[in-house]
């Protein structure tokens, strides 16, 4: 039966309902409210902070810090354990990994070798990083990835063979959209293999505190601990587990080399305008540092209470799959992050039965992003997203999961059922052969 009302499950965006506006805005006893913030801190309202004295690397910038507030900045080195100086701030974690293209396309027309840069990513990987690199014009190659074998490494070694890779993009915990998280051997691996082509590794931990294990329901906030290899980026954000889309919040920790930290200096100063904030900078701030108690008792209950909230939601979600559409493939490991996949049986790769797909599901009330948006253009043409939703669980409450699920597998057996009354013929069989 359709749902009542319709649910966009379109993005994965905070339900309002998670937004502690009053921790974020320094609204409770023993923190310092946005007000007196701003009283003491006039800086904080400036221009990048221009009044802020900088210790910085280029001495022109001298008063000026493009690359975040140095207080935030030291407090994030020290959880990390990396230099101050490897940290670089940006207003979210997306404008974070967008400094990446442009160090790299900077670098590389530095080095006179007239390309652009080349990335590859997981398939199926985050949309919106697709789309972004293409604004860069980076170009993108897929590599599969799986949730019961990991990466597929073989493959990205022949991609290592045939052309220059740049930049490896991978999401780890908690993977957008396949949910799947990393031993830390295995990313390793890959950042081994990388090294030995020349080329950077960026990780995306953008759900590193949204983990929905057993010894998970604390509130310990997870920080990943340098060093980081010399080819290593890891892009961290607090959009998500701060679930405020106003204190979007994002940084870099930069390995620590000088002639990269001097790139990005360069990119982050010199070529564009930084959107960090540098007053939701101060307001995270004094709710992180374990040392400030009072304050971070705050963050670390909050994490906890959205843990809370989305574990019972995972969980459902698994059980009713496996009750009510055991046909359907998801990933029963997931422990993490925001979202799941669901690959449905015999749906034929073909655009017109994706249309179907899409139709009949939004006939259900589940409104979905084309899941094939999550995969390159090679990936795309050999069929790949066709037949799968992304599923967002934690904007799926308890209650209303049974009935999603039910939703799902009445939109299959009607997408079939049209289908098999079209004729539409078979996909040909195989992937497109390389273009590059
Ligand atoms: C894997 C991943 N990285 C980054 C982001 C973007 O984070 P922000 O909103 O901080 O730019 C998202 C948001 O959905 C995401 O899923």
């Amino acid at each position: 039966m359709a749902l009542e009302k319709p649910i966009n499950l379109k993005r994965g965006a905070p339900e309002l309902s998670t937004i502690d506006a009053d921790l974020v805005l320094g609204n409770k006893p023993g923190l310092t409210n946005v007000n007196e913030l701003v009283e003491e801190n006039p800086f904080l309202l400036g221009y990048q902070g221009s009044d802020q004295s900088r210790p910085g690397i280029n001495p022109k910038l001298k008063g000026k810090n493009f690359l975040g507030l140095d207080s935030f900045r030291e407090t994030l080195a020290e959880l990390h354990n990396v230099k101050p100086e490897q940290i670089v701030v940006a207003g979210g974690g997306m404008d974070a990994m967008s400094l990446v293209f442009d160090a790299i396309n900077r670098q590389l027309g530095e080095g006179r070798e007239f390309r652009l840069g080349k990335m590859a990513v997981e398939q199926p990987t985050y949309d919106r990083i697709l789309e972004n690199a293409k604004n860069r014009r980076f170009a993108t190659r897929g590599v599969r990835l799986d949730t019961k074998t990991g990466l597929d490494l073989t493959e990205l070694e022949e991609l290592l063979k045939r052309t220059q890779i740049d930049l490896f993009y991978g999401i780890d915990p908690g993977q957008n959209p396949s949910s799947y998280s990393y031993a830390p051997e295995e990313r390793q691996e890959i950042e081994q293999k990388m090294a030995e082509y020349g080329g950077l590794v960026l990780w995306d931990r953008a759900y590193e505190n949204l983990r929905y294990g057993e010894s998970e329901q604390n509130g310990t906030p997870h920080y990943f601990q340098g060093p980081i290899p010399d080819n290593v980026i890891i892009a961290r954000n607090y959009t998500k587990e701060l679930a405020a889309g106003s204190a979007k919040l994002g940084y870099l920790i930069l390995p620590d080399d000088p002639g990269i930290l001097k790139l990005f200096d360069t990119v982050v100063s010199n070529a564009r305008l930084n959107a960090t904030s540098y007053l939701v900078s101060a307001l995270v701030n004094q709710i992180i540092d374990p040392k400030n108690e009072e304050q971070f008792h705050y963050y670390s209950q909050h994490l906890k209470k959205l843990r809370e909230r989305f574990q019972p939601r995972l969980k459902k979600f698994l059980e009713e799959m496996q009750s009510q559409f055991p046909e359907a493939r998801v990933n029963q490991n997931c422990d993490s992050g925001y979202f799941m996949q669901t690959f449905y049986p015999d749906i034929p790769a073909t655009p017109t039965a994706q249309r179907i797909f899409l139709k009949e599901h939004a006939e259900q009330g589940l409104v979905y992003e084309d899941a094939r948006t999550a995969y390159t253009d090679f990936y795309r043409e050999g069929g790949a997203g066709i037949g799968e939703t992304r599923d967002p669980f934690v904007l799926m409450s308890e209650e209303k999961i049974p009935e999603i699920v039910a939703a799902k597998r009445a939109a299959w057996e009607k997408t079939q059922e049209i289908i098999s009354q079209k004729k539409i013929p078979a996909p040909k069989t195989g992937n497109p052969k390389p273009k590059f």
